[in-house]
């Protein structure tokens, strides 16, 4: 079976993206922000994944509007990153894992999930700018990814209970892969943000930290809340929170927290960093 050596999650703002870009790690504005990656790249460094299951979702780049899955799990050896309107640099191409990819769709669908299978996808900054921020400056991403994209953006919206279950059935394939790889589980976005509306520039701390704080060890209370809940609680966008607990799931039944860094504002968004072991 795969060895799940953890879980990462990150926000995925694309102002990062600049920042990095022009190098603003120690900018006052953005220094409380990037050093909350040290403790990732000291723990990436010892874990050594080679694999990395990403669970985020698409902003308008594969999939608009008129054409939206639930789920997306992407099934290609090579994706793309291209920018859907951020002005951010094009990040190098990602390897993917064709093969564990499959084997994740079949156990979804033995499981009566139903997603889409892409064996073409791009990918967006929903999932290059967590690479960015964990393996700042590499030629080459030392891992190949299977990206599972989770629809955060038009309603109806799958609950939290079912991104989870989502998650949990991940995790079955992973026990049940023959290979030896070395998986990280990443799940991107949040924490809370609203983007447009009249609660523009919304960020809720109390629901944030009740989040943080039950991940590791009670993951099923983050269920209890409705969609419609999450969308009160921790704004529009702050839904993406469904990345987080699907990739949760992924990790296993147990987790311990090893890291967290958690910082009001990045652009919009309540920023928050998270590293966890399978155990
Ligand atoms: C912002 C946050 C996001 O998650 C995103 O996808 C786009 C923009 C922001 O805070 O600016
Ligand atoms: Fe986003």
């Amino acid at each position: 079976m795969a060895d799940i050596v953890g879980a990462y999650f990150t926000s995925h703002v694309p102002a990062i993206g600049g920042a990095i870009h022009r190098g603003d790690q120690q900018d006052p504005y953005w220094k409380p922000f990037f050093d909350g990656f040290v403790r990732v790249h000291q723990w990436l460094a010892l874990t050594k994944p080679d694999v990395a299951v990403v669970f985020n979702n698409d902003h308008g780049l594969n999939f608009f509007l008129d054409c939206l899955p639930t789920f997306a799990v992407g099934a290609a050896d090579q994706y793309h990153n291209a920018d859907e309107g951020w002005g951010l640099p094009i990040y190098k191409p990602f390897a993917g894992h064709a093969a564990l990819s499959w084997h994740i769709v079949e156990q979804l669908v033995t499981d009566e999930f139903d997603p889409a299978t892409c064996q073409k996808m791009q990918v967006d900054h929903a999932l290059s700018i967590p690479f960015e921020l964990a393996w700042p400056g590499v030629d080459a991403w030392p891992v190949k990814i299977v990206p599972i994209a989770i629809n955060t953006v038009q309603h109806p919206l799958p609950s939290a209970k079912r991104c989870l279950a989502l998650g949990r059935s991940v995790h079955r394939a992973l026990t049940s892969w023959p290979g030896q790889e070395r998986v990280v589980v990443i799940g991107t976005g949040g924490l809370s943000h609203q983007l447009d509306g009249a609660r523009a520039g919304f960020m809720n701390p109390d629901y944030d930290r009740f989040c943080l704080d039950n991940l590791a060890r009670n993951p099923d209370l983050l269920t209890r809340h409705s969609i419609h809940d999450i969308v009160r609680l921790s704004g529009t966008q702050g839904v993406e929170i469904l990345n987080w607990i699907a990739a949760r799931g992924a990790l296993g039944p147990f987790a311990t927290e090893v890291h967290r860094n958690y910082h009001i504002p990045i652009s919009n968004t309540a920023a928050a960093t998270m590293v966890l072991n399978p155990a």
